[in-house]
């Protein structure tokens, strides 16, 4: 999921804590995780305004009590969100809601996610993982991200939507104006970054607005027509059918990009995995939860406390924000058996890399297929990949994690047949 809109004062909830702002450190917070997870478990950052959980069972309790555990960022104390009418419609929704209203929206497309429908158009997006890398495999040398793992998402989810492929390129400039985190922190660029944001969701708006008209009267075999059929049975209002496109359109794209760019950063470095993973000697599907769980793309969720409540003898106070971490959680050595080490065939497997209870990502399945049928495409036509270049760039969020960029250097496999188209 994409770091929560902070949209107040900009700062509390999209800075990471001091010991994580360097380059080097937010490559690899683990050690800080490990240190944190025994000696301050549950902490207040007075940097950021909110408390930090690092232990498996505490993270747990947390996610497992939406009542006391809000997800609702309006509730919050620390931060001053700006009047409604400037509210971007992306907090209005399921994400961001609790109890009847969460599930009422999250019933909406429900069905849509379940792995079995989603199995359904495996062949589909399979030809589209083989048109990329296709492109992209000849020269036996590659950027993962940019020539594969950035656009293969962003091209499934328009699909499942139902988007035109000549919309693509404007798509993607509206997602990743939305999921930006400001590094310039000044008023001046403060300023200019949220009238960004506020411009591109409004267009993001304008575009959705004409395409559920245009399903409500003739509906397709996609989502906006879903939505559009349950905005026409009064079933959601006009203003939640819009944040719904808007969240299925972001909540995807850079978790599952990162998923795959991280998935290659953990096999480039064990390579002795990565010939296991490649002919087949141990399940793709382990060793795409492995990733999950040991480079999540998710580091870090947020909830608001809902009551007075006290976590591990530390008192938290109503209107306080908890940060989750996930990425810390799921090292935890009281769950898991050597957890600083990349197994690819651990079972089980019981990670947070999606979240846990009412707010599980519902794009799991679709998520896991699409790990799945990329890493496949990719092995089948490169053979030897070599992490090559110097320093690794980290994505420029406080809750995102994974590279901008991961050159790769292969030998090229063509003697594989693409799926038919
Ligand atoms: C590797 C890829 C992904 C990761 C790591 C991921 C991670 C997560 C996590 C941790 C949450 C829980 C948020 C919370 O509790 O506050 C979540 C929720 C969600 N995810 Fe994902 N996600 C991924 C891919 C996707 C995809 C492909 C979609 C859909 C197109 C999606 C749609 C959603 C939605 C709609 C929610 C909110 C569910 C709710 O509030 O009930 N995600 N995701």
């Amino acid at each position: 999921m994409s770091a929560p809109t902070d949209e107040g004062d900009g700062q509390s909830l999209e800075r990471v804590p001091r010991a994580l702002s360097t380059r080097e450190a937010w490559l690899d917070p683990f050690d800080w995780y490990a240190e944190m997870r025994e000696d301050r478990p549950v902490r207040y950052d007075d940097d950021r305004r909110c408390w930090d959980v690092f232990r498996y069972d505490d993270v747990d309790r947390i996610l497992d009590d939406p009542e006391t555990f809000s997800s609702d960022p309006r509730l919050a104390s620390a931060i001053d969100l700006p009047p409604e009418e400037e509210q971007s419609p992306i907090l209005e929704t399921m994400l961001t809601t609790d109890g009847d209203r969460h599930d009422r929206l999250r019933g909406v497309v429900e069905d849509w996610f379940r792995p079995r429908a989603i199995a359904e158009r495996a062949g589909r997006f399979e030809a589209i993982a083989a048109d990329l890398l296709d492109d992209a495999i000849d020269g036996g040398r590659m950027d993962l991200v940019d020539d594969f793992a950035y656009p293969f998402p962003v091209i499934v989810i328009a699909e499942l939507l139902g988007v035109p492929s000549e919309d693509r390129p404007q798509f993607r400039r509206w997602s990743e104006t939305l999921v930006e985190t400001p590094t310039d922190t000044s008023d001046d660029a403060m300023e200019a970054f949220q009238r960004r944001q506020q411009q591109a969701s409004e267009e993001l708006a304008d575009y959705f607005e004409a395409k559920l008209d245009a399903r409500a009267r003739e509906p397709r075999d996609d989502l906006i027509s879903v939505i559009a059929e349950a905005a026409g049975a009064d079933r959601l209002t006009g203003e939640e059918a819009l944040g719904f496109c808007m969240l299925l359109l972001v909540a995807g794209n850079i978790t599952t990009t990162n998923l795959v760019g991280n998935a290659m950063r953990c096999l480039t470095a064990h390579p002795e995995a990565m010939e296991r993973v490649r002919t087949g000697d141990v399940a793709m599907e382990s060793t795409i939860e492995e990733v999950l769980r040991y480079r999540s793309p998710v580091q870090a969720l947020a909830r608001v406390a809902t009551r007075d409540v006290e976590l591990r003898g530390m008192d938290i106070e109503e209107g306080d924000t908890v940060v989750p971490w996930l990425g810390a959680a799921n090292r935890d050595p009281s769950v898991f058996e050597s957890p600083e080490q990349f197994r690819v065939d651990r079972a089980p497997n019981p990670h947070f890399g999606f979240g846990r209870g009412t707010h599980y990502c519902l794009g799991a399945p679709l998520a896991r297929m699409e790990a799945r049928i990329g890493l496949r495409a990719l092995f089948d036509r490169a053979a030897d990949i070599r992490r090559v270049g110097e320093q690794l760039q980290p994505v420029r969020s406080a809750f995102i994690y994974g590279v901008e960029e991961f050159p790769i250097e292969f030998r090229p496999q063509h003697d594989v047949e693409s799926p038919a188209h």
